[in-house]
């Protein structure tokens, strides 16, 4: 039996993408393993792609709902959008074709919480799961599997999806068992027990994930890398970014308001992200630990380099030259790497008992710190929310980094009103741009103000916004916040109309 199928019952089913994808219909809903470009399925949405092709050409329907971790890749998103075949997507995605059809109002797309998406599969929110498309390392002698690149929602789906397909990718390093903790403890409310989790690294769970070989339906091999782009050197803007937040945290340090191995670590996604790791690996960081979503490449250097001590998450996103990296040391890596299910990698009981720091991009801040991390002038998604608010509102300190423009200056990333909320004034505790930090904390709102415009604005929109800001006091009957409302977004109407937002 080939040692990456050791189930003699789930040997029996393999077969071809094509003929796996023929067992799937119209109208389903299928939870589909992937998160931030790792651990997806590969050959079975392109080859479910193909036929939805082939049926629209018919004149037939052929679409299903994918519900899935976080992002995965061409392979899944890209190929099913392209077919046309998704009626609904959720959670967090960054596929360009999936992006522009969701942009052009072609389908549906459920932007929620990561850490709300396997329980909201289980409250029954989402209707009944019809199939499970999921990657894996290897499947078990039980029929278990052992796990890939990420773990995500993979649990849930296996559990509640009437049948499941198993993609067994042979490229996947077999050397990832030991890595996964899957904790099988989160019960329905009112039954729910604290989940016993102290440390990033407690392991509280189960090696693999637990699968009834009945509901198999198919198993396919693939041997196929994950998407793995390459990161784009670190910028000047983004050193700076995150220079500023790490003299913060010396700050903090000093006033005994942080010990000097900080507190667990998220770290959103990108370049941004990268910079201020790879600041904190040169700052003379050490003893850290990090409980996140995402690992990246810069993760690893600073494991490597002893500054972290641990990393918990629930995926990898590495590059080429990461994935080397992770290879070339996996035994290594494997002593210090926890890779959970979303549900406890973002669980808000956890962020707010362990104290997260939390670090994620935006699009843009308004002057009293609400944050916008996912639309273009209100309307048109990049993204999603992803793990960001789960952090973001329980964390111990919550902290938006940008660029203070984007568009090559021809938008301020600090706008008088965002044009889309994800993030209130409420759950933000600090913003930075290369511009300077805004630690908000403890500001009423035209405090706030203040300090955002002479922080983190950029020189050529800080007239504009102290004008803005200056005619609201003025104006405004409720200074509590001020706002002249007629002109809150206007600077997104100008970016629309002539491509910029200034006057
Ligand atoms: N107005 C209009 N467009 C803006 C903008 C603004 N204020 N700020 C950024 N953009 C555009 C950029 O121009 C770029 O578009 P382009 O590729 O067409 O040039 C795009 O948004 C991405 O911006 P970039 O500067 O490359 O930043 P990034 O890769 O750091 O991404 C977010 C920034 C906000 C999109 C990203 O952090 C995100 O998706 N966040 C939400 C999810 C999250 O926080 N996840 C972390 C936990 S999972």
């Amino acid at each position: 039996m080939d040692k990456r199928i050791r189930h003699a019952g789930l040997a029996a089913k393999v077969m071809t993408a094509a003929k796996a994808a023929e067992r799937v219909d119209h109208g389903m809903t299928i939870g589909m393993s992937g998160f931030t470009g790792a651990g997806y399925p590969k050959a079975v949405p392109q080859a479910l792609a193909a036929r939805m092709v082939a049926t629209h050409e018919r004149g037939e329907p052929f679409r299903v709902r994918v519900l899935t971790g976080a992002s995965t890749a061409p392979e899944l998103d890209g190929a099913l959008a392209r077919a046309d075949g998704i009626d609904l997507r959720l959670p967090y995605q960054s596929d360009p074709e999936l992006r522009a059809r969701i942009n052009r109002g072609e389908m549906d797309y459920l932007d929620i919480h990561l850490s709300h998406v396997a329980q909201y599969a289980w409250f029954g929110f989402f209707g009944k799961i019809d199939l499970a498309v999921i990657e894996a390392a290897a499947i078990m002698p039980d029929g278990s599997l052992l796990a890939s690149s990420s773990v995500g929602n993979n649990k849930t789906w296996l559990d509640l999806a009437d049948k499941v397909i198993v993609e067994v990718n042979h490229w996947q390093p077999l050397e990832l068992d030991g890595m996964h903790d899957i904790y099988y403890g989160t019960a329905l409310p009112p039954h729910r027990k604290p989940i016993p989790l102290l440390r990033p690294d407690d392991r509280i769970g189960e090696r693999y994930l637990r699968l009834d070989p009945a509901k198999v339906i198919a198993v396919v091999e693939t041997n196929a890398p994950d998407r793995n782009s390459a990161f784009a050197p670190l910028d000047d803007c983004s050193r700076q970014i995150a220079g500023h937040l790490i003299e913060f945290f010396r700050h903090e340090i000093a006033k005994g308001r942080l010990l000097p191995q900080l507190l667990p670590l998220q770290s959103g996604v990108g370049n941004i992200a990268n910079a201020v790791l790879a600041g904190l690996r040169d700052g003379g960081f050490s003893g850290l630990s990090a409980f996140t979503e995402v690992i990246q490449d810069g993760m690893l250097e600073l494991l490597e380099d002893d500054v972290l001590s641990v990393a918990s998450a629930t995926s990898f996103s590495l590059s080429p030259a990461g994935i080397e990296r992770f290879l070339g040391k996996i035994d290594f890596f494997r002593q210090r790497i926890i890779l959970r299910t979303q549900e406890i990698s973002n669980h808000p009981e956890l962020v707010r008992r362990l104290g997260c720091i939390a670090m994620n991009g935006m699009v843009e801040t308004d002057l009293y710190g609400n944050i916008n991390s996912t639309h273009v002038a209100g309307t048109s998604i990049i993204n999603g929310i992803g793990g960001s608010g789960d952090f973001a509102r329980n964390g111990f300190l919550s902290c938006f980094l940008t660029p203070s423009t984007a568009k090559h200056g021809a938008v301020s990333c600090i706008v008088p009103m965002v044009s889309h909320v994800d993030h209130t004034e409420h759950d933000v505790s600090v913003i930075v741009t290369e511009q300077g930090l805004a630690d908000l904390r403890g500001l009423s709102p035209r405090q706030r103000a203040k300090v955002v415009i002479e922080r983190c604005a950029h020189p050529s929109y800080r007239p504009l916004l102290q004008d803005h800001f200056d005619r609201a006091m003025h104006h405004s009957r409720g200074k509590h916040t001020p706002h002249l409302l007629q002109e809150a977004l206007s600077w997104h109407q100008r970016f629309l109309d002539s491509g910029d937002m200034r006057p």
